[in-house]
């Protein structure tokens, strides 16, 4: 059996905090204020919570400012445009986040487009989605740049490489096929529907399984050497696991992200640095 590289995300978020933090202090110097991040919740469920409390404890402690709001889970989309079109205006905030999911009367697509582009740190907007598209600068979803990082990091080629992303999502899967085209790499989207799909991973130089279903990818599935990515966060009886069943991954991978303690921690590091640059692009524009 061969080596695996276990790839540490946690250090590499860590990394990635700390330069938004040293970075900070320029930002205040120059604009006599820090940057200023919102993040919106709309009902209380448990996860949200959660990821909504880790963010704005990592953005304070990257010196951003940072304020949460919690509303009813009954807010009408009509009472949630008003608060998006307050913090739009706001000249002290930078970046505005909804954590999603949202309750069902509410429209994602309403709340992406609401979000002026500019401060939409999610990167989830028509706008931010097309400038991805295009190439032009703008705010990249936070778990696709967290990916693509962890991949620089550990110095996997991407050139040419054939890459099969398992996954459609517009979080991940979509803006990562983007981004991995940019680069050079030639990129399957793979889904449901999708045709002998274990086939198709064996052929993979790089696998990103970005489904949400528990350990669905089997060792079997893997090339030998390749970098395996888990997106996938799973809560089961067994606890938390992956999108990969990450003990056959082991030995089979060249290169493979640990659940938890991977792909995970990337998420609310890049929305720290979303946030910085959307604010320098904000006052430097
Ligand atoms: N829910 C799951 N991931 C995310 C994310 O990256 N941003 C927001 N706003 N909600 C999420």
């Amino acid at each position: 059996m061969s080596e695996t590289v276990i790839i540490d995300g946690r250090a590499a978020a860590e990394e990635v905090r700390e330069a938004v933090r040293d970075d900070v202090p320029a930002f205040v110097a120059r604009h006599g204020r820090p940057p200023g991040l919102v993040g919106v919740q709309v009902g209380d469920d448990p996860a949200s919570e959660i990821y909504q409390r880790r963010k704005a404890e990592a953005a304070e402690a990257a010196g951003i400012a940072s304020r949460r709001i919690v509303l009813p889970a009954d807010t009408t989309q009509q009472q949630l445009d008003a608060l998006i079109d307050e913090l739009n205006d706001d000249d002290a905030v930078d970046g505005v986040l909804v954590q999603l999911p949202v309750p069902d009367q509410l429209s994602e697509p309403a709340i992406a487009g609401r979000i002026h582009p500019d401060k939409d740190v999610d990167g989830f907007s028509a706008g931010n989605l097309g400038r991805l598209v295009r190439g032009e600068p703008g705010s990249v979803p936070c778990t696709p740049r967290g990916v693509m990082h962890l991949l620089d990091r550990a110095e996997v080629p991407l050139e040419g490489a054939n890459v099969v992303v398992v996954g459609r999502s517009l979080i991940v899967g979509k803006p990562l096929a983007l981004l991995l085209t940019a680069r050079s790499a030639t990129v399957t989207v793979a889904h449901s529907r999708t045709r002998d799909l274990p086939g198709l991973c064996r052929g993979a130089d790089v696998l990103v399984a970005a489904v949400g279903r528990p350990e669905m990818v089997r060792g079997e599935w893997i090339k030998r050497g390749a970098a395996v990515i888990d997106v996938g966060i799973n809560r089961t009886d067994a606890g938390l696991v992956g999108d990969v069943a990450g003990d056959e991954a082991q030995g089979v991978a060249g290169w493979l992200t640990p659940v938890p303690g991977g792909v995970g921690p990337m998420t609310i590091a890049f929305l720290l640095a979303n946030t910085l640059e959307a604010a320098s692009r904000r006052l430097v524009s």
